[in-house]
């Protein structure tokens, strides 16, 4: 049998390069296309380790470019991993429009070109990963499930909700054997320092104010990006085209909580923590059911949040270098503009 092909786009970014490595490991026998655009999330210092590896390919380029996607799938593709995307919500309420571009817009490429390459095809898979954010924000209890109404409330969100529901159209209108995830907030190494956990440790590292929005009690739910990456395996290899996976760490915790460990894993003192004008529209909590997952997979994740985070942490300070590489020109201007006078 042929080696299968897959192709992995937003793979230079922080949970595409995981999983990048992870296919290379778990399928030896696989070709990984790394498809790219190396926007300034995207860097290739991640992926050093595994550059020269026969059994992957990088291509810089936009998952929009319709020439470009055709011709990879005319070369013959088994699945498509779409991980390429805008990411970060603060971005997404400065410059909205770039995140409907690449968000909803190079998915349906993507799309379109699954549909004209994998008519009627029984094995091949698109799966789209997409985030717990579509569904909103909580009250103080219950979870998302994969039933729970999509009720975007960001840039960033909606045009994730947008690709998700295109997903879902190409599988009950032309038959597409698509897949979708939707996961908690991930933690992990090579987290592009403008998040939550990588921006903390930095900045107290540098002994820098850290900025915390609002009261710093909004709650995410975090989970270890290798066992997102392990869980993306098993629905892609294992999952029921057409199906939603919601998966998720049952770790909820508030900012502030992240913040002071941080604090205290580096021996930094706590007047470091400042407190900043809050996020418009800044989801109060989010908290995944990731109860299908279990059922039907058996999956759970392996990292538990305290030795996740602990190990989290020694990585960036290990790896300062990989830090100061990817803080571009770019970054640091953006970085001025979205603290600056909060
Ligand atoms: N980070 C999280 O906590 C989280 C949680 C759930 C879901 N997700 C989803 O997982 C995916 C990956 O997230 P991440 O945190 O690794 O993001 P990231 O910002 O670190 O990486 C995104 C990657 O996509 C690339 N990219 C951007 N636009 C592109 C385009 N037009 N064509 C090709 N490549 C392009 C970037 O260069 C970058 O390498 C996203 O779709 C995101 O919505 C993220």
């Amino acid at each position: 049998m042929p080696a299968k092909k897959i192709l992995i786009t937003g793979g230079a970014g922080f949970i595409g390069s995981c999983f990048v490595r992870q296919t290379l490991t778990k399928h030896p026998d696989y070709q990984v296309i790394n498809l790219d655009a190396l926007t300034y999330a995207g860097n290739l210092e991640t992926l050093r380790d595994i550059e020269n590896n026969p059994s992957y390919r990088f291509i810089k380029g936009d998952i929009g470019d319709k020439d470009l996607v055709d011709k990879l799938f005319a070369g013959g593709l088994d699945y498509v991993v779409n991980f390429a995307a805008e990411s970060h919500v603060d971005r997404s309420i400065s410059g909205p429009e770039i995140f409907t571009r690449t968000n909803i817009l190079g998915a349906q490429n993507l799309l379109e070109a699954a549909r004209k390459y994998w008519p009627r095809s029984q094995t091949a898979r698109y799966l789209q990963v997409s985030t717990d954010e579509v569904y909103g924000s909580l009250g103080p209890s219950g979870c998302f499930t994969e039933e729970t109404p999509l009720q975007p409330n960001s840039p960033y969100s909606a045009s994730k909700a947008g690709a998700d529901l295109l997903t879902r159209a190409y599988f009950h209108t032309f038959g597409l054997p698509v897949l979708t995830t939707r996961c908690s907030n991930n933690y992990g190494p090579y987290q592009f320092p403008e998040k939550l956990i990588p921006l903390m440790i930095n900045n107290a590292l540098a002994v820098q104010e850290l900025p915390v929005y609002g009261d710093g009690r909004n709650i995410r739910d975090w989970l270890h990006v290798s066992d997102h990456c392990g869980a993306l395996d098993i629905v892609l290899h294992q999952g029921a085209p057409g199906e939603t996976y919601n998966i998720g760490g049952h770790n909820e915790k508030e900012n502030i909580y992240i913040v002071r460990l941080i604090l205290s894993e580096l021996k930094k003192s706590e007047t470091l923590i400042k407190y900043v004008k809050d996020r418009p529209g800044h989801d109060r909590r989010y908290a995944i059911d990731s109860g299908k997952m279990e059922k039907v997979f058996g999956w759970k994740p392996r990292y538990t949040f305290e030795q996740g985070i602990r190990e989290t942490i020694q990585w960036y300070v290990s790896n300062q270098d990989w830090v100061n590489s990817v803080k571009s020109g770019d970054y640091l201007k953006y970085y001025k503009k979205q603290y600056a006078g909060r």
